[in-house]
C-alpha cells in the first residue's frame, strides 16, 4: 500500500487523477491540497472538495498557496472553464476544507508518517516549494515525489514551457533541485494518454454516477483540446501521475539531469531535460518516455468501473 498526498489544482485531469488514486487498492490518500492553477485557489479547492465528496473520499482536503512564490497569477480558463471543472453538474456537496493551509497540512503529515510518503503533485508545484523552505527536515519522510509537468521538448503554455512549471518556475527550481527522488512526468509522455471516443463510449457505457461525471468532464475538456491544440482527443495528464505510483511498469522513464529555467525572455518555465548525458552532470530525475497505453487505460478503465454500475 503506498501513502500519497495530492497536490493538485482540479482541473479535469486532476479530476481524473483522484478518482484513480482513491479506487485503486495499492494507494491510500491520506491528504488533498489544492493550489492555485488551473483556477484560482479558491475554485480548484471547492472543485477537489466536490470530486471527494462524489468518490466518498475520506481524506482530509487542505487549501494551499493562491500566488506562485513570487506573487504571479496565472490560470487556464481556455482549457478548464470558468469554474476550472466547467461540463459537469456535480451532487450537492458539504465537504469542506479543514482549516490549516496546505503548506502545514503537508509538513504535518510528513512529519507523522514513517518516511514512506509518496507525494503526487499534479499543479504548480508552489506548495511542495513552500514546505521544502519551511521545513526543510521533511525531505527525509519523503520517499519520492511523482510530478506531473514539464516537457522533454515543447511546451504547451509558452512553445517552450509547459503549464505547470510555467505557472511557479520558482517553485519548480527548488523542488528539482531538492535532491529528492523524482518522476517528471512531462507532455510526451502524457500525451500518450489520449481519451479516444472509443474509450469514452467505454465508460458511458459503466452507466455508474462516477461514471457519468468522467464522461461530462471529458466532452468538455476534449472540447478544449480540439478548439486550442487541434487535438482530436484530450489527454488525461494527471492521472499519468497516479498511474506511475500504482504501477511503474506503465511507461518507460530516463534517469536525466533537468534543470528549471526561470528567467529566459522565451523559455521562462522550460524544463531542459540532458536527455543525451551531454552536460555530465549528475541526474536529478527520471524523466518518462513511453506509456503502455493497453496497461494503463485498462488501470483507467478498472478505476471508473469500481464506482459501481
Ligand atoms: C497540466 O496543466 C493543467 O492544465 C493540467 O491539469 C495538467 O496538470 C498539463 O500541462
Ligand atoms: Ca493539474
Amino acid at each position: 500500500m503506498r501513502k500519497i498526498i495530492l497536490d493538485c489544482d482540479p482541473g479535469h485531469d486532476d479530476a481524473l487523477a483522484m478518482l484513480l488514486a482513491h479506487s485503486h487498492p495499492d494507494t491510500d490518500v491520506v491528504l488533498l491540497t489544492t493550489v492555485a492553477g488551473n483556477q484560482t485557489v479558491e475554485k480548484t479547492t471547492r472543485n477537489a472538495l466536490n470530486v471527494a465528496s462524489l468518490a466518498g473520499m475520506q481524506a482530509p482536503v487542505a487549501k494551499g498557496m493562491g500566488r506562485s512564490l513570487t506573487g504571479r497569477q496565472s490560470t487556464a480558463p481556455d482549457i478548464h472553464g470558468e469554474s476550472g471543472l466547467d461540463g459537469p453538474v456535480f451532487p450537492p456537496c458539504d465537504l469542506n476544507a479543514i482549516d490549516k493551509h496546505a503548506v502545514d497540512a503537508i509538513i504535518d503529515a510528513l512529519t507523522a508518517s514513517d518516511g514512506d510518503m509518496t507525494m503526487v503533485c499534479t499543479g504548480p508545484l508552489t506548495n511542495m516549494a513552500a514546505a521544502l523552505m519551511k521545513e526543510p527536515g521533511i525531505v527525509r519522510q519523503i520517499r519520492e515525489i511523482v510530478l506531473m509537468g514539464g516537457a522533454t521538448y515543447f511546451g504547451n503554455k509558452t512553445p517552450a514551457a509547459e503549464f505547470n512549471i510555467f505557472v511557479d518556475p520558482e517553485a519548480a527550481r527548488i523542488v528539482f533541485d531538492s535532491g529528492l527522488p523524482l518522476t517528471m512526468i512531462g507532455l510526451e509522455l502524457t500525451h500518450q494518454a489520449v481519451a479516444s471516443p472509443d474509450i469514452v463510449e467505454e465508460i458511458r457505457a459503466m452507466d455508474n454516477p462516477v461514471a457519468r461525471i468522467v464522461v461530462e468532464l471529458l466532452e468538455f475538456f476534449g472540447h478544449s483540446y480540439r478548439e486550442v491544440f487541434g487535438f482530436e482527443a484530450p489527454p488525461i495528464h494527471d492521472a499519468c501521475a497516479v498511474a506511475y505510483v500504482i504501477d511503474p511498469h506503465v511507461m518507460t522513464t530516463r534517469s536525466c539531469r533537468v534543470d528549471i529555467e526561470t528567467k529566459g525572455e522565451f523559455t521562462a518555465g522550460m524544463t531542459v531535460v540532458d536527455l543525451y548525458g551531454v552536460t555530465g552532470r549528475r541526474p536529478n530525475a527520471n524523466v518518462a518516455l513511453e506509456l503502455d497505453k493497453r496497461r494503463f487505460w485498462e488501470l483507467m478503465l478498472n478505476a471508473f468501473r469500481s464506482y459501481g454500475g
